[in-house]
């Protein structure tokens, strides 16, 4: 979806930045700005501020910061077209149609379609659950102990003695058989014609994170089996790319998300204030659930089973999680079965206990690894300390691994010098990684480094947009083709040239860009934490040391690419007279 920066633009003139962060947060005006406390980090005094001129807001506490369409894709965890369809309906602004082509348009047609059965269907149950047939769904889900407000938050149901009823009600609605089919929500046999397969059941609807009913759970009222029937996948109902509770689960702003096993287990911690839980669709947690979590957190707590299964479940999600970048931790259930029990007999304040208390992912790894060997017997023993030794090679990096090291040997009494050792061995056998006494591999040093490069040029392009003036300083010394990574680039060359014109919009900057994950990445940019400086002294050395080190690494960046592009030699000239007059020269930042 692709918006003009006309469009952009006037969405954004129409929507007053303090206006909207009102609709969010209490604001005080002291001074030329609003103050109020902080949405994205918890505080107890004011440090949050937005500016009705420049039309940004900022934290001094947490770094936050940047426009009205950042601020709702922070706060509402949105994407840019969905914090632009937000904001273009508060300003009353229309949207034009996106010429689509026709078999795009007749996809979205179907898709939307599948989406109004599901709809329907949901309203079915919903009424079904509250009519005379429903008494028996009804006294089911008072005695699993949910309120009539958590029957509404999650829109519950129930499906009558009959798989006619709902078909019926469906055709009734004007959908057609192969659309109720297709949403699967029943399907035909010789014998009963279209039915639907879910009937004396309590339902579960399960939605996107945009609300939108995309397919169903439902359980049996007591024994039987299956004891959950899920929707098949469909076009709309993609079970690896949705979490159920998510929709509620993505503005909790607990600092961490709870994944559990079952609906249950989420209805049941939503309803004792938990809002942040979710579970996977009646499958395994997958590597696609594991990135689309870490859009709204970096921390996931596991409120898995208890049992063998469970745990075995954990360590697999654990593995996943790692693997997106994402930090585990365990959450203890026992002596309870799974977090619904939990909470019914031991209430919220000792779930609270448990979240505050959850393991770190390996030693809970390391923990279920133990329960295996017998300590007593030394042969055992020594192939527990070898299977310690070779999951501590899986750590690339040397602190990390030598702070786990030193953990471990500690809990289960192992000397660390004969860990150590065992673990270097152990990795200079399998080459997994180098051993510890060893210097960073060069791989590794060039990650970090390239790491640091990246960060210095979103420091600076921040920096810029926070205080549009200091342009001038670097005009002279920084061009955008200093910015080696593509992307900042690009955004660096629009922003440049806008100054340049004495123009600064960097809203229309975020719309230059069609991909949602690039917007993402664009809005990031504008969002850096700038260092802390307290004197002008300070604020100097830094702007002096950032212009330096965006400088030099494209120098050096350059300098590499000589040979292979015949504009590179340019640069490399430009870029060490640049860099030569900086060492000689006083930038001030003000
Ligand atoms: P309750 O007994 O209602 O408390 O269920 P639970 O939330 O404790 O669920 P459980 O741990 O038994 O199962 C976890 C999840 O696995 C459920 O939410 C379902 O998504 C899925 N599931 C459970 N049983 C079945 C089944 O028989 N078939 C299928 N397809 N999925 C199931
Ligand atoms: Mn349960």
């Amino acid at each position: 979806m692709y918006y003009s920066d006309e469009i952009v633009e006037e969405i954004r003139a129409k929507n007053d930045i303090v206006d909207v962060v009102s609709g969010y947060v209490k604001l005080q005006k002291k001074g030329g700005n609003h103050w109020g406390l902080c949405p994205f980090h918890n505080e107890k005094s004011p440090s949050f501020s937005v500016s009705g001129s420049k039309q940004m807001y900022h934290c001094f506490g947490c770094g936050a910061g940047g426009n009205v369409f950042t601020f709702v894709m922070n706060y509402e965890n949105y994407t840019f077209p969905e914090a632009i369809k937000l904001l273009a309906d508060r300003a009353g602004v229309q949207l034009p149609e996106v010429e689509d082509s026709a078999q795009e348009r007749q996809k979205q047609n179907k898709r939307a379609r599948l989406l109004e059965v599901n709809k329907e269907a949901a309203k079915f149950f919903y009424y079904q659950l509250r009519s005379p047939q429903g008494e028996i769904g009804r006294n089911y889900m008072e005695k699993r102990r949910l309120t009539e407000e958590t029957l509404q938050h999650f829109g519950l149901g129930y499906a009558g003695k009959s798989g006619a009823q709902l078909v019926q009600y469906l055709k009734q609605k004007g959908f057609a058989d192969e659309e109720i089919k297709e949403a699967g929500l029943a399907s035909y046999s010789e014998r009963y014609g279209l039915t639907s397969q879910f009937w004396n059941r309590v339902m579960f609807p399960i939605q996107d994170v945009q609300h939108r009913v995309i397919g169903f759970g439902g359980r049996v009222m007591g024994d039987g089996e299956p004891k959950y029937l899920n929707s098949p996948e469909t076009p709309v109902f993609d079970k690896r790319r949705n979490l159920y509770g998510l929709n509620y689960a993505r503005t909790a702003k607990a600092g961490n998300i709870i994944l559990c096993e079952g609906y249950m287990d989420v209805i049941a911690l939503h309803q004792a204030g938990f809002t942040q839980a979710v579970a996977s669709l009646g499958t395994a947690f997958t590597s696609e659930q594991a990135s689309l979590l870490h859009r709204y957190t970096e921390n996931v707590l596991l409120a898995y089973d208890s049992d063998g299964a469970g745990v075995k479940a954990a360590l697999r999600g654990i593995g996943i999680l790692r693997e997106s970048g994402l930090v585990g931790k365990i959450i203890n259930m026992k002596p309870y079965k799974d977090p619904d029990e939990f909470i019914k007999n031991l209430g919220r304040d000792a779930f609270q206990e448990r979240i505050d208390g959850a393991e770190n992912s390996f030693f809970f790894e390391v923990r279920i690894l133990a329960e295996n060997y017998n300590m007593n017997d030394p042969e055992e023993k020594t192939r527990f300390h070898r299977e310690i030794a070779k999951k501590l090679c899986a750590f690339a990096e040397e602190v990390e691994r030598d702070n786990y090291l030193q953990a471990i040997a500690e809990k289960y009494f192992i000397g660390i010098d004969n860990l150590r050792k065992l673990v270097n061995s152990y990795a200079a056998q399998t080459g997994l990684v180098k051993p510890l006494e060893r210097p960073k591999t060069g791989q590794a040093k060039a990650n970090a480094q390239e790491e640091n490069d990246k960060r210095a040029q979103r420091v600076l392009l921040t920096w810029i947009c926070e205080e549009p003036g200091l342009y001038d300083k670097i005009r002279k010394y920084i061009t955008a083709k200093d910015f080696t990574e593509p992307l900042y680039m690009q955004v660096a060359e629009k922003l440049f040239g806008d100054l340049e014109q004495s123009r600064f919009n960097p809203a229309g900057i975020i719309s230059m860009f069609e991909d949602e994950e690039e917007q993402r990445q664009v809005a990031q940019l504008f969002n850096t934490n700038l260092p802390e400086l307290s004197t002008k002294q300070e604020r100097d050395k830094a702007f002096h040391d950032i212009i330096l080190s965006v400088k030099r690494s494209s120098y050096e960046f350059y300098t590499a690419q000589m040979g292979a592009d015949v504009n590179a030699l340019t640069r490399v000239i430009e870029g060490k007279k640049a860099l030569e007059e900086l060492a000689r020269t006083h930038i001030s930042a003000d």
